[in-house]
């Protein structure tokens, strides 16, 4: 949610600027802005809208040694240019981009700023006029922004500079991601490392509450009590060329082909000559417990539910999905000895991050699945297992899902062989993983027919029904959610049963219905449901398992492990997706109104 970058102490500091604003533009695509500076001159530009809005803007001269840039997700303020940042003070001395929300901004704008004027209607404008307010005592920069933290409430990463000093860049965070990365006489900062790679590869965190004075040659980190902190770099372990398109007209795209890899990447990962090798003490801590609770949100809560079912059977550990922006606030009675697992692509989501410092308060064992190392949820849980999935650029979420479910297949089977499940001990699950990653692609090369099928079902319609039962159900859920936020085609994941019990009056003539349907003994059901809607009009669509199709199934599937059959059957829901919101003429990577990693709860 919103992206920042920074870098001092390069010449044409705006190509590299907009280069990390390009590759952060997943975090918000409302407006940017960037300031550029060097020792005589300065350049402030905004743009509503994409990057490319704000490229347009700049000229020759826009150029200097050291700058910031930030894309915007709106929170406090539409989208516009004047809500957009970077963020000037009263005098415009103080320039400031900033990621979070101000919780108590309004109660700080009363308070000390009631005579300034403002331009737009951030929180982020009033915290850079508060700074300035702090030094009007003849206090420095430093420490006025350290006295401004001491008062703001709220989620931030933020980074200043001033016009009188373009030889530093102060840096603070707290609950919202930042790095600094070390070059060689130069230095940056980003909200993810994805935005910096092509400058370096050795990145260092900051923690909650730290500043960071940032200069060309050198880096200062100090806690909140002033203490100076030395912190060593980690490598970053992707390169630049994991986040190109390549060939590829969209990221989606690219990243549904690239699941077969994953899946034989994570089978890699996580086994050595046949067995699967994770954290024994993770292994114990699990098999230990009463109950797991898997807490995620959006397409990382329905990879939980995918799962609930083979944890259950393999690791014998009853298992309860929870969405983290209900759970922290409206927590169930708990087990004696629960296990939380939070499932998070981006490792950053502050729903789940919320959850995760309560049941830290509470003591309870903890284990992030994600697929960035070094990630806030990463960092404070007990264990971390990584999808190893490679950068996930489109908003919509793909291969990460199928990775969460790939992962924990092989955690519950460790599990299960650890409680000497039989079961767990007879299912190779690693050569299930093989076979899927070849399915996966069976059903990859089916584009054109899947291209075909989503212009004749969704290219006119409001709306659209995904049902299934028991693991089709759970599938349905992810597909419809996939399909609704890229293509704004009103879409429902529904239990194939319970259409009958109220939604069924919504079926009209041509209604897309498709039935998902992987599973003998809920696979009759589900045709029947089919054929309850088809009577009231609905034009249905089925993606069947090979042994359980008939002629007239359009899309049918390898067929898989039964545990397993959602890695298979989401997809063709994928591809759906991605083709009808071509055909709709919209952008598949940046839906409206959405960003990818969303830091605000
Ligand atoms: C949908 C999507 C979102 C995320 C959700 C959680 O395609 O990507 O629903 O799954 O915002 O994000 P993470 O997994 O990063 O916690």
């Amino acid at each position: 949610m919103c992206g920042i970058v920074g870098i001092i102490g390069k010449e044409h500091a705006e190509e590299v600027i907009l280069k990390g604003l390009e590759r952060l533009e997943y975090r918000g695509y409302d407006s940017a802005g960037l300031f550029v500076a060097n020792a005589e001159t300065a350049h402030l530009v905004k743009a509503q809208g994409r990057i490319r809005n704000l490229e347009e803007k700049i000229t020759p001269s826009t150029t200097g040694t050291m700058g910031i840039g930030h894309t915007r997700w709106a929170t406090h303020g539409k989208p516009s240019e004047a809500n957009a940042h970077p963020h000037t003070s009263a005098s415009q001395r103080l320039v400031l981009v900033h990621n979070g929300v101000i919780e108590n901004f309004e109660a700080l704008h009363q308070e000390y700023l009631s005579e300034d004027h403002f331009i737009g209607q951030t929180d982020t404008e009033i915290v850079v006029h508060l700074v300035e307010k702090m030094m009007a005592s003849g206090t420095t920069v430093k420490e006025a922004f350290k006295k401004t933290l001491g008062l703001i409430r709220g989620s931030y990463a933020f980074a200043l500079v001033d016009r009188k000093d373009p030889e530093t860049i102060y840096v603070a965070k707290n609950k919202s991601p930042l790095l600094i990365g070390l070059g060689d006489g130069f230095n940056v900062l980003c909200s993810d490392a994805l935005a910096m790679l092509d400058q370096t590869d050795r990145f260092v965190e900051l923690e909650d509450g730290e500043m960071v004075t940032v200069r060309a040659d050198h880096i200062t980190i100090e806690d909140i009590a002033g203490n100076e902190i030395t912190r060593a770099p980690y490598q970053a372990t992707f390169d630049a060329s994991d986040i190109e398109k390549g060939t590829y007209p969209y990221y989606m795209l690219k990243e549904i082909d690239e699941q077969p890899a994953v899946m034989r990447r994570i089978v890699e990962h996580y086994t050595t000559d046949g067995q699967i090798v994770m954290d024994s003490q993770l292994i114990k801590e699990l098999a230990g417990s009463d109950r797991i609770y898997i807490v995620a949100c959006g397409t990382s809560s329905h990879a939980g539910w995918a799962a609930k079912k083979f944890i259950e059977t393999l690791a014998e550990i009853p298992v309860e999905v929870h969405l983290s922006s209900e759970f922290g606030y409206d927590m169930p009675l708990l087990s004696k000895k629960p296990f939380f697992i939070y499932l998070t692509q981006s490792g950053e989501t502050a729903d789940s991050r919320q959850v995760l410092v309560k049941t830290n308060q509470l003591g309870f064992p903890s284990l992030t699945i994600t697929n960035v190392a070094g990630s806030t949820l990463s960092r404070e849980a007990d264990y971390t297992l990584l999808l190893h999935a490679g950068p996930e650029i489109a908003v919509a979420s793909t291969k990460a899902y199928t990775a969460q479910i790939a992962v924990l297949a092989l955690l519950a089977k460790k599990v299960g062989e650890y409680q000497a499940n039989p079961i767990a001990l007879e299912l190779d699950i690693a050569h299930e993983l093989g076979l899927i990653a070849s399915g996966m692609e069976t059903v990859i090369n089916e584009k054109a027919l899947i291209q075909e099928l989503a212009a004749d079902y969704l290219t006119d319609t409001r709306n659209a029904f995904y049902i299934g039962r028991s693991n089709d159900y759970y599938v349905s859920l992810e597909a419809a959610l996939k399909l609704k936020e890229i293509s704004y085609i009103q879409a429902e994941g529904f239990a194939a049963g319970e259409l009958k019990h109220g939604t069924i009056a919504l079926i009209e003539e041509d209604t897309p219905v498709i039935g998902i349907i992987t599973e003998e003994i809920t696979g009759s059901h589900t045709r029947g449901n089919l054929k309850e809607v088809e009577s009231r009009g609905a034009k249905t669509l089925t993606i069947v398992s090979e042994e359980l199709a008939k002629e007239t199934d359009q899309i049918i599937l390898p067929t898989v492990h039964p545990l397993l059959t959602s890695l298979i059957s989401v997809i063709p829901t994928q591809l759906i997706a991605y083709y009808a919101t071509l055909q709709r003429g919209f952008d598949v990577d940046k839906p409206r109104n959405l960003a990818k990693s969303v830091t605000v709860e």
